[in-house]
């Protein structure tokens, strides 16, 4: 077969929405793809190497705080609740909040099935008291939860910051999904990242060991490999800027040269200094954190923080809001 066909066969075997969103994205301007598409197995493991960097604080700040607000938590949320976890990943934090709390069952939500079994799996192996029920679904959808929790109060769990990867109105729209599916009465753990000095901020999005640029840059090998395309990588530079109209770190990639390549057969020519947007990570103030919850549906009723005040787990509760006129 010849080398195009081969990458032909390849590119029609690639997720659709992965096309549209790459094609319509890099005609767009400013150019921009969804940070959704850097989670392929290589983007994977790249993450999970961001997170153990010395710049990254947000997954050491939050373990902090839930290692420190254990026997709280389980004052504030009593025993015999059902957690979901949304995006459960490969997460590290699962077993510390199920240490403090206790619960009879744990429901990961992940999209990924292969994650999803073997977070499973391990966490049944080392919780042999609670039910283990995983579901494999998209967390942004309506869905429904394991017959099985009957009447058991729920606790929804979102740590990590996901959120501020989300647009206010996305993430709004997502937080009233979670609400549909735990209901009425249900409690909500999330954790949020706040906004602070920009000496902290960019090197946590721009590492001096180029993980972060790694794992921006895979998504242009992500698109050559799954959909034929022909960009070359050596003429993007990894770059991390904070907006702060808008709070929020925006990670591009910048062109370095003028370049004409192909994606999909379709042609592209972006000139030195233009970016393709690839990511967007809010950070919240405190107030700005409960304003999106009570947005979302959810009344805040307990929050906790790092000694810096640099990240936030906030404890919600869905019900009608209290003191409203
Ligand atoms: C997954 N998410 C919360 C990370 C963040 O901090 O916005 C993704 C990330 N991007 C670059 N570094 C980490």
């Amino acid at each position: 077969m010849l080398k195009q066909e081969i990458e032909d066969g390849q590119a029609s075997l690639a997720d659709p929405q992965f096309r549209a969103d790459v094609l319509n994205g890099l005609a767009l301007r400013p150019r921009a793809i969804p940070a959704r598409w850097f989670y392929d197995r290589r983007g994977s493991e790249l993450f999970e190497d961001i997170t153990g960097l010395p710049e990254y604080y947000p997954t050491r700040t939050e373990i902090g705080i839930l290692r420190r607000i254990g026997p709280e938590l389980q004052q504030h949320i009593g025993p015999g609740q059902a957690v979901v976890e949304f995006g459960s990943g490969s997460s590290m934090k699962t077993p510390l909040l199920l240490e403090a709390i206790r619960p009879a069952a744990y429901v990961p939500v992940d999209i990924s099935g292969d994650f999803l079994r073997e977070s499973a799996g391990r966490i049944a192996g080392q919780f042999p008291d609670i039910a283990v029920e995983p579901v494999e679904a998209d967390f942004t959808r309506p869905l429904t939860l394991p017959k099985g929790l009957g009447a058991m109060p729920r606790l929804g769990f979102f740590p990590g910051s996901t959120i501020g990867n989300m647009l206010a109105a996305r993430a709004v729209e997502l937080l009233r999904n979670f609400r549909d599916v735990l209901g009425e009465g249900a409690r909500f753990l999330i954790g949020i990242d706040r906004i602070k000095p920009l000496d902290v901020l960019i090197p946590a999005y721009d590492d001096a060991a180029g993980i972060t640029a790694a794992f921006n840059l895979n998504l242009l090998e992500r698109i050559n490999r799954e959909l034929a395309g022909t960009i070359p990588l050596d003429a993007f530079a990894h770059r991390a800027i904070w907006n702060d109209a808008r709070a929020r770190i925006e990670m591009h990639l910048e062109a370095t040269r003028d370049m004409t390549f192909a994606v999909d057969g379709r042609v592209f020519s972006i000139a030195a200094g233009e970016t393709i947007h690839t990511e967007n990570s809010h950070k919240y103030g405190p107030r700005d954190a409960r304003l999106l919850l009570r947005a979302g549906g959810w009344t805040p009723i307990a929050e906790w923080t790092d000694p810096d005040d640099w990240f936030a787990l906030i404890l919600a509760e869905a019900g009608p809001e209290r003191f409203a006129p």
